[in-house]
């Protein structure tokens, strides 16, 4: 019944209705008809009475009946008050001429007419094998009390019955046709919003809903399509305001450095952020909805599964920490969290190896100042116990000795100095910096260098004599001259250095070459990290310690800078520096 439209449950509920009123009113209609009839039958016998009852004999008054027989419909006795037959024509024709019981004949309906003036029955006739309704009438002739009876077969009272309960079902069947048509036009016409109003609300998006003409606004429909109008409007700003939220969260997510993956309670792939499946090794493509792997994926997917696991079977919040070596050594660190019972869970995967890095860095930077700082230190107190132990030594010898003393006194301060360098770029206060003509700096190097190593070659070229760049001026010519020092020291005399200096739309280029013994590709990458030499006793024997280009790449980056090497074993090596323009302000 629930499966049924609105439209069909009216139709069902009418022809119930209808099949209900039809079984109520059937067996009124027998009775009604019994009741008619009766009454009819009571007019034609009165009638009759009225016709013999002045009749000068009880022969006349017979012969009358007779006469009358041919224009009444129904069976008709008359019987005196002893209950003595007079006359039935019927009786007459089935017995012949002298069949007339003259016994007193017992029956009910004579003797409630006699009693009461009117008697009926329906019954059993007692001489024919009939059911019959009997309606007797008591009249007095001639002083004495006379029951006229009139018998009607019930056979057809029933046809009478039956004649007119097909009429009455074919009437009224005729009218719940016509009933149903009607109905039918009017729920169409009724129903024509309804369609309408369903027909745009399944659209996407759901327009605005104009009624037919004809419906005026303040009608129920009227009223609902204005409601539903709003409400799809609300619906339609809801929709955009939480399309828009999620995108916003969504790119938030894309955009973390985090990987974010979030499951379903039964582990299946609910989201992951394109970091997180990287991480994972997975493709969310494939798995979004899915269940995550349980075997033949990454270590990280793994531990991040049973995190996953174990957030929501003890409904709070878990971490764990991961160190993966792929080639090089990658730490994670992970925190899942349950989203509610039974709701799943989430979890962030953090690439901590630049963490590690930095701490590493750290332990590594200390070690090696120790070193670089011890060596020199023990040198020198080799040569101060040599000079303790040998009083008498010769002068040649002693100048040896502490020419060694004073070049390792030199190194420890060239160190001591670099590490001071080190300290104080990591934040250069804003008041050093200075509006600075690039070309002109970089001129100045260029004469301070050949002060020191005269035969050394050193060309320029440029696109404009002023490129202004805002720099710490004395930190951008120690950068140039680390730069000018490692062509040297790297490079077999004479020195040839090329310096081009290309002044761009927003920024400079500047390129300085050499033509020394350049550098392996394997080394490029860690050329700018701290304390770094391609070869360590080649560094140490010209008093380096590796600390320049890392004191350079600071510098240029202190700078807003980018700083690149390309180089070639045995050809030459280029370091191109690219640095802001410096603004309209002096
Ligand atoms: N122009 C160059 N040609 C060839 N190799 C170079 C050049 N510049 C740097 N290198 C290599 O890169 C390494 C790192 O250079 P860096 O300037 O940091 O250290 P250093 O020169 O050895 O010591 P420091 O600069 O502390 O005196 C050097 O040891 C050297 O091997
Ligand atoms: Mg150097």
């Amino acid at each position: 019944m629930n499966r049924l439209s609105f439209r069909q449950k009216i139709f069902f509920y009418q022809l119930l209705l209808f099949f209900v009123f039809i079984l109520l009113l059937f067996p009124m209609i027998e009775q009604a008809v019994k009741q008619i009839m009766r009454n009819s039958l009571e007019e034609r016998v009165q009638d009759l009475i009225e016709k013999i009852q002045d009749a000068p004999s009880e022969r006349e008054m017979v012969q009358r009946l007779k006469d009358q027989e041919f224009f009444i419909f129904f069976r008709i006795t008359l019987i005196n008050s002893k209950g003595e037959l007079l006359y039935d024509e019927s009786v007459r024709q089935y017995f012949g001429e002298k069949y007339i019981p003259n016994f007193p004949l017992s029956l009910p309906e004579v003797e409630e007419a006699l009693r009461k003036g009117k008697g009926y029955r329906e019954g059993e006739s007692q001489i024919f094998v009939e059911q019959f309704a009997y309606l007797a009438l008591a009249f007095d002739f001639q002083r004495a009390t006379y029951v006229l009876r009139a018998a009607l077969p019930l056979s057809q009272v029933h046809e009478l019955t039956k004649s007119f309960e097909i009429g009455f079902l074919l009437f009224s069947s005729s009218v719940l046709l016509i009933f149903s048509g009607i109905l039918w036009l009017v729920f169409n016409r009724l129903s024509r919003p309804i369609q309408q109003i369903t027909r745009a609300i399944k659209q996407d998006p759901i327009p605005e809903i104009v009624l037919p003409k004809g419906i005026r606004e303040e009608d129920d429909f009227g009223r609902l399509a204005k409601t539903l109008n709003s409400l799809s409007e609300r619906i339609h700003s809801q929709i955009k305001y939480l399309t828009e939220e999620r995108n916003e969260k969504e790119a938030i997510l894309e955009s973390l450095g985090e990987g974010v993956i979030a499951v379903d309670a039964e582990m299946h792939l609910h989201y992951a952020n394109l970091v997180g499946s990287k991480m994972a090794g997975f493709s969310r493509k494939g798995l979004i909805g899915k269940p995550l792997p349980k075997q033949g994926n990454t270590p990280l997917l793994e531990r991040a599964r049973a995190l996953l696991e174990l957030c929501q079977e003890q409904g709070r919040i878990v971490t764990d920490s991961i160190s993966l070596t792929n080639g090089k050594k990658i730490y994670f660190d992970l925190i899942a969290a349950p989203k509610g019972k039974g709701r799943g869970a989430i979890i962030v995967l953090q690439d901590k190896s630049s963490h590690y890095k930095v701490l590493e860095m750290g332990k590594d930077f200390v070690a090696n100042a120790s070193h670089e700082l011890r060596t020199p230190i023990t040198i020198i107190r080799g040569f101060a116990e040599t000079l303790q132990d040998l009083p008498e030594i010769s002068s040649e010898m002693l100048m040896d000795i502490t020419e060694k003393i004073v070049r390792n006194c030199q190194r420890m301060d060239t160190l001591v100095k670099n590490l001071l360098t080190l300290s104080d770029i990591e934040n250069i206060p804003e008041r050093r910096f200075k509006k600075c003509n690039l070309p002109a700096l970089i001129d100045n190097c260029r004469h301070l260098l050949l002060s020191v190593y005269s035969d050394t070659q050193i060309t320029v070229e440029k696109n404009r004599e002023e490129i202004y760049v805002s720099v710490d001026p004395d930190l951008l010519e120690l950068a140039i001259m680390n730069l000018f020092d490692n062509a040297v020291k790297y490079s077999l005399p004479p020195t040839h250095i090329a310096i081009t200096i290309q002044q761009e739309e927003e920024d400079v280029k500047i390129s300085i070459k050499d033509h020394g013994i350049g550098i392996p590709p394997t080394d490029l990458e860690q050329i700018f990290e701290r304390f770094y030499t391609v070869n360590k006793a080649h560094s140490r024997r010209l008093g380096g310690a590796g600390l320049g280009l890392s004191i350079v790449k600071t510098i240029i980056e202190k700078h807003d800078g980018t700083i690149f090497v390309s180089s070639e074993v045995g050809v030459g090596t280029t370091f191109l520096i690219t640095l802001p323009l410096a603004g309209e302000t002096p």
